[in-house]
């Protein structure tokens, strides 16, 4: 014990920390010796390293992009959309996909009370995003002969509410057995000054960090080794903020397995250079996503002869991983991003609108350039994302229920029901009844099931 105080203290002088070892001393010995843990777990070294760099204003090396080839679904023949979306109903079929949803983040532009998932954005039926995507996939395992095995990466703050939600509402119809929560990993958030924050009960503050935790976290969990058991091969990863998310899409399974690269990425073009979206690229020809505020000016605005945006495929953060991937590169040293928050912490108080904190996180896409190549499929921005972000405006509850119901609309016009029929109705068609439009008839306008 002595050795080990000696080292945490070593430790805390070493980074100038000094104010954690004064509450060290006057901690009683339980809350001491947890401390200590504490301490020992956390990397020290790559958290002050990522903050130096941060410090410096260490810009992301983006001197060699380039744009990355890419397929569009809207291209493809009749025939060969047929052929893909066989390919990834044979994988379902043989149990070969699960599903991986990353609900650990706070969700503090949105400021909804409880776990995102959970979140009601006033559809006819009152669902939540949870019971949407579990809906979803409920339909394909339906139609495949077998439940496909659903992931849900939570974080402390949120991981007893995410689970209690499933169990009050029976888990939406799906088997428990087949949902796996797992907490995702946490770092500790520092305030402005490079100081480590504390919590009223003598730790220090971590938080969340980031969906790029989501495959060291997989392992820690036993989800890998779970995912093994079962004989999955890849793995569908989506944000669980997406109203419009297609979760496990046989079509873009197909075409993942067909190219057998180890990532596939959906994409949609990007609105206009403005928009708040990363962008799929190379970087030194190796797969590449820039974040909507690293990507320089001149890459940005770029475009080509006939005006569209020269870097238009925009990042929706809709994987698929092929397991090995994920295995191989569970511990891999991804980046910190440095993010100015506005933090809860012992002895401050959140000023409105003033960041007062350092968060370090690790983004999925940092895995990308570990693939040699990368499947980039572009697919119809109105079918795919509808993200709720803010509490109002752009990307809030209201815009993506309207995108939901419209898209609802679409495909009752397409099944053949008059746009004079559908006029000042709402309509929301379960996904249990249909997942991208098929199966639809005049008949759904009559029965009340397809309005919940
Ligand atoms: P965002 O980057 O939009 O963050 O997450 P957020 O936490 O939902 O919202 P803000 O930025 O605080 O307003 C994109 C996806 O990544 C997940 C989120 O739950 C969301 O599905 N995420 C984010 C995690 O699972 N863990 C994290 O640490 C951060």
């Amino acid at each position: 014990m002595e050795t080990s105080i000696r080292l945490a203290e070593a430790k805390l002088r070493a980074y100038k920390q000094e104010h954690v070892l004064k509450m060290l001393k006057d901690l009683p010995k339980p809350a001491q010796q947890k401390l200590i843990k504490q301490i020992d777990r956390i990397d020290f070294e790559r958290l002050f390293k990522a903050l130096d760099e941060h410090n410096q204003s260490k810009k992301p090396d983006i001197a060699s992009v380039t744009p990355i080839p890419y397929e569009d679904w809207d291209c493809y023949e009749e025939q060969e959309k047929h052929a893909f979306t066989e390919i990834g109903w044979e994988l379902l079929r043989k149990g070969k996909i699960g599903a991986i949803v990353v609900a650990g983040g706070q969700g503090s532009r949105l400021g909804h009370e409880g776990p995102k998932g959970t979140l009601d954005i006033c559809l006819p039926s009152g669902k939540s995003l949870f019971q949407l995507q579990a809906e979803r996939l409920l339909n394909l395992s339906g139609s495949a002969g077998r439940l496909i095995p659903w992931y849900i990466m939570t974080s402390p703050d949120n991981h007893d509410a995410t689970v209690s939600f499933f169990q009050k509402h029976q888990y939406f119809g799906y088997s428990a057995l087949d949902c796996f929560f797992f907490q995702q990993n946490t770092l500790p958030a520092l305030d402005l000054e490079g100081k480590l924050l504390l919590t009223a009960d003598g730790a220090i503050k971590e938080v969340p960090s980031g969906h790029g935790e989501c495959f060291a976290s997989l392992k820690r969990s036993g989800a890998i080794a779970d995912m093994k058991q079962r004989g999955l091969s890849w793995l569908f990863y989506y944000n669980v903020d997406n109203a419009l998310i297609k979760v496990a899409d046989p079509a873009f399974i197909g075409v993942a397995a067909s190219h057998n690269h180890p990532i596939a990425t959906k994409v949609i073009e990007k609105s206009d250079a403005g928009e708040k979206i990363g962008i799929v690229c190379l970087n030194h020809g190796r797969p590449a996503v820039l974040e909507y505020n690293e990507i320089p000016d001149h890459i940005n605005e770029a475009r080509t002869n006939d005006g569209r945006l020269f870097y238009s495929l925009g990042h929706i953060s809709i994987h698929l991983f092929k397991l090995a991937f994920i295995e191989e590169y569970a511990d891999a040293d991804v980046p910190l991003h440095i993010a100015s928050k506005k933090l809860d912490y012992l002895g401050n108080k959140v000023m409105r609108d003033v960041p007062n904190a350092y968060k370090l996180e690790r983004f999925i896409f940092d895995f990308f350039p570990y693939a040699d190549q990368l499947t980039v499929l572009r697919a119809s921005r109105e079918d795919e994302f509808a993200p709720v972000k803010n509490k109002a405006g752009d990307d809030s509850p209201h815009s993506a229920r309207q995108l939901v119901l419209a898209q609802h609309m679409r495909w009752l016009h397409a099944a053949g029901i008059r746009l004079d029929m559908l006029k000042q109705r709402e309509i929301e068609i379960s996904p249990l009844l249909s997942y991208s439009g098929e199966g639809l008839n005049i008949e759904v306008l009559n029965n009340p099931s397809s309005n919940i």
